[in-house]
């Protein structure tokens, strides 16, 4: 099975935002779930292969950014360069925003924030699931969020119906 099957998800797309001993990364992310409403729990996996990875393994909490409709350079700049080649925080694009329970920065003009304290950490195939604990979220009304399908981003689109539960 070489197709990869991930592509017929329709993804939200997030940045990462992590801080360690006063440095500080971000790397794109499309593979975040839900998981608990009480505790409020989130995964996202994460390839051993980031730098990311060793920021969260250390620092055991995280900012998760997701992305507007607005930042599609963003998420694609983060997603294809490493912050051990590169300050991604140094080219001036991401604006930040204080974080109020984590010290990992949060990412201006996002549809939302949320500020995650690490639960639990799974190997999951050649990904690790980072498990988080929400502590704070922040909504912007006026943004939608971006979405991935098949390598393309997208808007929502029509609402089709109300889910009952
Ligand atoms: C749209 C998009 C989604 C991505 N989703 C993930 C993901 O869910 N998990 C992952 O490990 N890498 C994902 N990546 C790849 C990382 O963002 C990329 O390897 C990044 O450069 C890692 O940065 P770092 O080395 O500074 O941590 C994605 C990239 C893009 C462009």
């Amino acid at each position: 099975m070489s197709e990869r099957f991930s592509r017929y998800f329709a993804e939200t797309v997030v940045l990462i935002s992590v801080e360690w001993e006063r440095e500080r990364n971000l790397m794109t992310a499309a593979w975040v779930i839900p998981l608990s409403s009480n505790p409020p729990l989130v995964g996202v996996a994460i390839s051993p292969l980031r730098y990311t990875h060793q920021f969260l393994e250390r620092s055991r909490e995280f900012g998760l950014n997701i992305l507007s409709t607005e930042q599609v350079e963003l998420s694609q700049y983060a997603g294809t360069t490493s912050g051990r080649e590169e300050d991604k925080f140094s080219k001036g694009i991401f604006a930040v925003e204080p974080p109020q329970k984590i010290r990992a920065p949060l990412i201006a003009g996002c549809f939302a924030t949320m500020e995650c304290k690490l639960a639990d950490s799974f190997t999951t195939g050649d990904h690790t699931l980072f498990v988080g604990e929400v502590l704070e979220i922040k909504v912007n009304k006026g943004k939608s969020p971006l979405l991935l399908h098949e390598g393309g981003y997208y808007r929502l689109g029509e609402l089709l119906g109300r889910y009952h539960s």
